[in-house]
C-alpha cells in the first residue's frame, strides 16, 4: 500500500480564511471555511484591509478546527501548502507568512499553489478521473477564464476577462438594482421572476475567434438602461432587468466554452469558482454539453467557491512530483498562470 500523503492546506486570497487537512489529494479529512461575507457585505464588496486584518484574527483558530476535525497533529504533516497568488497581497501575506513559519518549525516541504489551479482541482478532488483534454471554465468574483488542461503538467489560458470578472458584473448590478452583497444569488433568485428575453443587453463577443471576455460593457447597459427609465420616470421591471442581464452573461459564458471545447477537441467541461453556483450557467452548459456528448463536471458548491481543500488537492499533485517552494516565497497578486 502506498504510503499515505497528508497535507495542511491555507488559502486566504481573497475574504474567506480557510484551512484543510487533505489526504492523497482527494480524502477531505477537514475544510474548515470562514467567510467574512458578513463584514464586507455593509461596503458593498470587499475592503482589502479589513479582509487582511479578519485573516489575521481567523487563520490560528481556522487551522485548530481543521487539524481538530481531522483528528491529525501537525507532526503527522507531510507538507503544508499555500495558496501565493493571484489575490489581494495583504491578504495572501497572511496565509502565506503563517504557512512559511511551519513549513520552517516542522523541517517539512512548502507548497505554493496558485489560486487558479487550486480552483481547477476542485474539479480532480471530486472527479479525479475527469476525462483530458479538458476545458476549465473559472468564473468567479475575480476571475472569468478559460483553461486548456492538457494534463496535470500542461495547461495553457485560452482567454481571461479584459475587465470585470463575470462575479463581479454580477455583484455590481446587482447593487444598482438594490440587491444585498455578494449579488450572484440574490440576482439569480430575482430573475427567476423576469422575463431573460425583455431587454436585449449587449454580448461581448470581441475579435472573431477569441477566448477573452468583457463584461463591463454589459454592466453599463444595464445601469444606463436604469438611469435612462428613471429620467423618464418609466417604471422597470426589475425582474426582467436581471433576466435579461443574466441571460446575456451566461449566453456569452457558454458560447464560449463550447467554442472552446472544439477548438481543442476537449473530452470534458469542468466549471468552477462561485459563479458554477448559477442554476442557469449550469443549465445551459449541460444541456448544450449532452447535444455535443460531453460530460460537463461541476464540484459541489463549497468546493466552487473559494476553500483549502482544492489548494490541498493540487498540492498533492505538486508533492508528486516534488514542486517544492523555498522559504523566500513571495505573495504575487497578479501570478500568471504557469
Ligand atoms: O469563487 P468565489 O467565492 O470568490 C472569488 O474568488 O471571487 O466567487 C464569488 C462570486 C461573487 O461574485 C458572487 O456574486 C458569485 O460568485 N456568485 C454567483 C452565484 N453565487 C455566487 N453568481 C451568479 N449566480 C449565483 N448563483
Ligand atoms: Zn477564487
Amino acid at each position: 500500500m502506498e504510503p499515505e500523503t497528508t497535507i495542511l492546506a491555507i488559502e486566504t486570497s481573497c475574504d474567506e480564511t480557510s484551512a484543510a487537512v487533505v489526504v492523497n489529494g482527494t480524502e477531505v479529512r477537514s475544510n474548515i471555511i470562514s467567510s467574512q461575507i458578513e463584514i464586507h457585505r455593509r461596503f458593498g464588496g470587499v475592503v482589502p484591509e479589513i479582509a487582511s486584518r479578519n485573516h489575521m484574527e481567523n487563520l490560528i483558530p481556522v487551522v485548530e478546527e481543521a487539524l481538530g476535525t481531522a483528528k491529525v497533529d501537525f507532526k503527522d504533516l507531510d507538507a503544508v501548502a499555500v495558496t501565493y497568488g493571484p489575490g489581494l497581497v495583504g491578504a495572501l501575506l497572511v496565509g502565506l507568512s503563517y504557512a512559511k513559519s511551519l513549513a520552517y518549525v516542522l523541517g517539512k516541504p512548502l507548497i505554493g499553489v496558485h489560486h487558479l489551479v487550486g480552483h481547477m482541482y476542485a474539479g480532480f478532488l471530486e472527479y479525479p478521473n475527469l476525462p483530458l483534454p479538458a476545458i476549465c471554465l473559472v468564473v468567479s468574483g475575480g476571475h472569468t477564464s478559460l483553461i486548456h488542461i492538457k494534463s496535470h503538467t500542461e495547461r495553457s489560458i485560452l482567454g481571461a476577462t479584459r475587465d470585470d470578472a463575470a462575479g463581479e458584473a454580477f455583484d455590481k448590478v446587482a447593487r444598482v438594482l438594490g440587491l444585498s452583497y455578494p449579488g450572484g444569488p440574490s440576482l439569480e433568485k430575482l430573475a427567476r421572476r423576469g422575463n431573460p428575453e425583455a431587454i436585449n443587453f449587449p454580448r461581448a463577443w470581441l475579435e472573431e475567434g477569441s477566448f477573452d471576455f468583457s463584461f463591463s460593457g454589459l454592466k453599463s447597459a444595464v445601469i444606463n438602461y436604469l438611469h435612462h427609465a428613471k429620467q423618464v420616470s418609466k417604471e422597470v421591471n426589475q425582474a426582467d432587468v436581471a433576466a435579461s442581464f443574466q441571460a446575456a452573461t451566461v449566453e456569452v459564458l457558454v458560447t464560449k466554452t463550447i467554442n472552446a471545447v472544439q477548438k481543442i477537441g476537449a473530452k470534458s467541461i469542468l466549471v468552477v469558482g462561485g459563479v458554477a453556483a448559477n442554476g442557469l450557467l449550469r443549465q445551459e452548459l449541460k444541456s448544450t454539453g449532452e447535444k455535443i456528448g460531453l460530460p460537463v463536471f461541476y464540484p459541489q458548491p463549497v468546493l466552487c467557491t473559494d476553500n483549502a481543500a482544492m489548494v490541498g488537492c493540487a498540492a498533492y499533485y505538486q508533492y508528486q512530483r516534488r514542486e517544492f517552494a523555498p522559504l523566500s516565497l513571495n505573495a504575487i497578486p497578479n501570478l500568471p498562470l504557469y
